[in-house]
C-alpha cells in the first residue's frame, strides 16, 4: 500500500502524523511511505530525517493525496483539501466529527472510508491506539509548566540564607488523563497540590501521586463508560460554591473537566476569579470546549482587572509538537496494524479493499465515512441537527 502523510494544513498546527521511527516500521512491513516536503519541520523533523528512514520526499500536498492509497493525517483535512483524496482511498486522522460534521460529510462525499482517533473505543485492547489519552498526558504537563511560569514563582519550598519562600499552591480540577498527569507535573516540580473530581474512583488515582483529594458536598458524577455525566444547573452551583475557597487560595489552578459531547462545566465563575490574588493563574484545558472558567477566552491569554491571569489556550498538545507527534504517531501505526490484519490483509490498492468486517468493535466504532456515506451514528446525528 502506498502510505501518504500531507502537511498539516489547520492554522497553528505543529504536529504530524508520521515521524521517522514510524516510518521505518511501516516500510520495514514492505509499504511504500510518502511524506510532503517540510511535514515535520514544525514537529523538529526535517525531509531529511524522514529520508533516511526510508520514505519518499513528494513536493506538495497535491501529489501525496494523487499517489496515497491510505493518507495518515493530525487533523481532518481543511475544506479546499478534501477533494483531493482519491475514492475509494484510506484517511485516518483525528477528525472530531463531532465537532465539525460538515467536514465529514464532505469526506464522505469524496467517496474515501475515513476513520477517526478520537472515536477510539475506551476499552483496555485499544488503549494503545488511544490519541486522546496520550494527548491530554501532554496537556497535563505542559499546562503546568505554562503555569509556573506565566505565575512567576517558584513551586519548591526554599530554605535559603535569606530566609524561606512558601510552596506554591496548585489545585487541579478533573483528574482524568490530563489532570493527573498535572498532578505528577506539579508535584514533581515541588508544589503542594490538591485535585477534585466528580468521580469518586479518581480519590485514589490522585492520592497515589501524592496530591490530596478535596472532599466536597458535591454528588456523585460517575458516568456511562467511565467518564463524568453532565451536571444539572443546580449541581453545577453548588460545586461552584464548594470549590470557592479553594479556588481563592490557589496559586495555580489547572482546570480538565470535560463531559464527552458537551460543553465544558463552569466551575469557576468571575466572582471566584476575584476572589483570587494578583498574579494568581488560571489555566484551563477545557477551553476547547468552552472552559471551566467563565471568563476563559478560548485561544487567549488574559488578564483581569484584579490581575488574574487565564491561559484559555487551544491545541496544547501541539505546543510539544515532536513528543505529541512521536506519541500520536505510534497510536496510529498501532491502529493501522490492527486495521491491516482485522481488514485491509495483502490487499496492495485502495481500489481492492473489501467491506468492514462486521464485528470488529474498533474499526466500526472509529468508522466515520465508508461508500460515500457518513457510517458514524452520532456524527449523522449531529448533521442532522446542523442542517435543520
Ligand atoms: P475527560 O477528558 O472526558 O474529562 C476529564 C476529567 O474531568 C474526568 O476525570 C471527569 O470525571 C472530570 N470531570 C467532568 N466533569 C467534572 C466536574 N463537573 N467537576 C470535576 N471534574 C469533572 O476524561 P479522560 O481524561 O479522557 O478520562 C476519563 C476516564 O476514562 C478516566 O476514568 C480514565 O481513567 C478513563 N480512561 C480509560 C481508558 C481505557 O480504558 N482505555 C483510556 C483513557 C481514559
Amino acid at each position: 500500500m502506498y502510505i501518504g502523510v500531507p502537511r498539516e494544513t489547520k492554522p497553528g498546527e505543529r504536529r504530524v502524523a508520521l515521524v521517522p521511527e514510524t516510518v521505518a516500521q511501516l516500510v520495514a512491513k514492505g509499504h511504500t511511505v510518502g511524506i510532503e516536503s517540510g511535514a515535520g519541520v514544525a514537529a523538529q523533523l526535517p525531509d531529511a530525517l524522514y529520508a533516511a528512514s526510508g520514505a519518499q520526499i513528494l513536493p506538495d500536498g497535491p501529489s501525496v493525496y494523487e499517489k496515497a492509497d491510505i493518507v495518515l493525517k493530525v487533523r481532518a483535512p481543511q475544506e479546499a483539501e478534501v477533494p483531493l483524496l482519491r475514492p475509494g482511498s484510506v484517511l485516518i486522522a483525528q477528525m472530531m466529527p463531532l465537532l465539525e460534521p460538515e467536514i465529514a460529510d464532505l469526506v464522505a462525499k469524496s467517496g474515501a472510508h475515513s476513520f477517526s482517533m478520537d472515536l477510539m473505543p475506551r476499552i483496555t485492547r485499544a488503549q494503545s491506539m488511544d490519541v486522546l489519552s496520550s494527548m491530554s498526558t501532554v496537556s497535563g504537563y505542559r499546562a503546568v509548566l505554562q503555569g509556573a511560569l506565566l505565575a512567576e514563582r517558584f513551586f519548591p519550598m526554599l530554605m535559603t540564607a535569606a530566609g524561606t519562600i512558601a510552596p506554591g499552591k496548585v489545585l487541579i480540577l478533573g483528574a482524568g488523563v490530563a489532570g493527573l498527569q498535572a498532578i505528577a507535573t506539579a508535584r514533581r516540580l515541588g508544589g503542594v497540590v490538591q485535585a477534585f473530581d466528580v468521580r469518586p474512583a479518581s480519590r485514589e488515582q490522585v492520592e497515589s501521586l501524592g496530591a490530596s483529594f478535596l472532599s466536597l458536598p458535591v454528588s456523585d458524577g460517575e458516568g456511562e463508560g467511565g467518564y463524568a455525566r453532565a451536571m444539572a444547573e443546580d449541581e453545577e452551583e453548588r460545586e461552584r460554591q464548594a470549590l470557592a475557597e479553594p479556588v481563592k487560595k490557589a496559586d495555580v489552578v489547572i482546570s480538565t473537566a470535560m463531559v464527552p459531547g458537551r460543553r465544558a462545566p463552569v466551575l469557576m465563575n468571575r466572582e471566584m476569579v476575584d476572589s483570587m490574588h494578583p498574579g494568581a493563574v488560571i489555566v484551563d484545558l477545557a477551553a476547547e470546549t468552552g472552559g471551566n472558567c467563565e471568563l476563559t477566552q478560548p485561544g487567549e491569554i488574559v488578564v483581569t482587572d484584579g490581575g488574574v491571569i487565564i491561559d484559555g489556550t487551544l491545541n496544547v498538545p501541539s505546543r510539544m509538537p515532536l513528543p505529541a507527534s512521536q506519541l500520536f504517531s505510534r497510536n496510529l501505526v498501532t491502529f493501522l496494524n490492527h486495521a491491516f490484519s482485522a481488514w485491509i490483509g495483502d490487499t496492495t490498492t485502495a481500489a481492492e479493499l473489501g467491506p468492514l468486517p462486521e464485528g470488529d468493535e474498533i474499526l466500526r466504532s472509529t468508522c466515520v465515512t465508508s461508500d460515500g456515506q457518513v457510517v458514524h451514528t452520532a456524527t449523522r446525528e449531529r448533521l442532522a441537527a446542523v442542517e435543520k
